[in-house]
């Protein structure tokens, strides 16, 4: 994938600041891709507003019977679209092999949580009511299990005295867009190697 824009295929399901945060980087020139194509599991979602010009189509999964069939549709359009890297911004629905495995190794998620803590919804909350004193966020691959796959980056955000969900999601939130914004780059400049679970960034794992 190096030396080459990437041409992105965005899911979506809600507010978009990760989508605009990648539609910015790109007009600035910050970020060599291309948004190829944005897909949003809910009609209302914010984020189909935030698409920069890029073709954006709301995929209504109450119009196929199952996940792996709708994962059949989202890959036909990621394909349509010439999409060589997915990747995950608010996406709120289980993916399926149908969609992974003819991306595997070219679609992240970006998570709010040092995973392998907290993975689920409202990963903060669960950080909060956990009593932790560090969560954050984290850029993986993703795989099968939810919340699982080959971790590529992460940034740590101290839990403070007094924080609510609101506010550390929103500290959070901050440190996610330069996190996706900053793997999404080492990918575009073909940097990393797989070894397993093991990520090796230039080298560095
Ligand atoms: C982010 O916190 C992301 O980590 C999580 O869902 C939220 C999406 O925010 N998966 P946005 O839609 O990108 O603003």
């Amino acid at each position: 994938m190096s030396d080459r824009r990437l041409t992105l295929g965005i899911l979506v399901s809600g507010r978009g600041s990760n989508l605009a945060a990648i539609v910015a980087a790109i007009a600035s020139g910050a970020l060599p891709a291309t948004v190829g194509v944005v897909l949003s599991s809910k009609k209302e979602a914010q984020a189909l507003q935030k698409t920069g010009g890029a073709p954006a189509y709301f995929v209504d999964p109450a119009g196929y019977a199952d996940r792996a069939e709708y994962d059949g549709a989202l890959v036909n359009l990621l394909k349509a679209h010439g999409v060589d890297l997915v990747v995950l911004a608010g996406y709120m629905r289980w993916v399926t092999p149908t969609l992974i495995e003819p991306y595997r190794h070219r679609i992240i998620n970006i998570h709010p949580s040092l995973l392998p803590a907290f993975p689920g919804l409202r990963a903060q909350r669960q950080a909060l009511e956990h009593g932790a004193k560090i969560t954050g966020c984290t850029v993986h691959f993703v795989d099968e299990k939810l919340d699982h796959g080959p971790i590529i980056a992460q940034t740590a955000t101290p839990i403070l005295e007094g924080d609510t969900e609101a506010t550390l999601s929103e500290r959070i939130l901050h440190e996610e867009h330069k996190l996706l914004l900053s793997a999404m780059g080492h990918i575009a400049a073909g940097r990393l190697q797989i070894n397993g679970r093991i990520v090796s960034i230039g080298g560095m794992s």
